[in-house]
């Protein structure tokens, strides 16, 4: 399993239920990395999304523990238990985990590759994701700084040592 996610310099991911900056090449980028996989989310970042539409071209899994939550083209899951059965059934699939902050934390362990787009700059923030660099991960790719707005930001790939 994978995971993709946009971080400030404090690794916050978000705030309000919001992303903390929508930078159009990242945007760009989380699409090429994601289409035709499999991506699990959370229910607060499904109605995050806009028009709180599943992601085209991709299989939408959203993990609830409302029983009576229904949505076209995407699959439900109530429990990370049942997730874990299910993407163990389907190994072959490639399956990104893109949030938020409860989803990221539960899934970190099953997690052998994540690819973090780093903001340059500090945001007022409420949902973070854990400190990679902390917890001895592997930073085995940066790109160059690139711009948007002003704002300095980089891709990296960091894997499980
Ligand atoms: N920067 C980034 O790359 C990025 C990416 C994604 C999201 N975000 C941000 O992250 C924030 C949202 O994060 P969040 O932690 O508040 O919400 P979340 O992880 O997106 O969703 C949490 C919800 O998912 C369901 N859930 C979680 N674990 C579950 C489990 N084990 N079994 C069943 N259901 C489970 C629950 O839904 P129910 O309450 O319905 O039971 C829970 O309330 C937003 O600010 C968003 O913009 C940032």
């Amino acid at each position: 399993m994978k995971a993709i996610v946009a971080v400030d310099l404090n690794w916050g991911i978000g705030f309000n239920n919001q992303l903390l900056e929508r930078i159009p090449e990242d945007m760009k980028y989380f699409k090429e990395m994601t289409l035709g996989k499999t991506v699990v989310m959370g229910r607060e970042t499904f109605e995050s999304l806009p028009g709180k539409k599943p992601l085209k071209e991709r299989k939408n899994i959203i993990l609830t523990t409302n029983k009576n939550y229904f949505g076209e083209d995407m699959i439900i899951y109530h429990s990370l238990d049942k997730l874990l059965q299910e993407i163990k059934a389907h190994s072959q699939e490639d399956v990104f985990v893109i949030g938020g902050e409860s989803v990221y934390s539960q899934l970190l362990p099953y997690c052998t590759e994540i690819y973090v787009t780093k903001i340059e700059k500090a945001y007022e923030a409420d949902k973070y994701f854990i400190n990679l660099d902390k917890l001895g991960w592997e930073k085995v790719y940066e790109s160059e700084a690139k711009n948007y707005n002003g704002i300095a930001f980089r891709f990296t790939k960091y894997v499980k040592i």
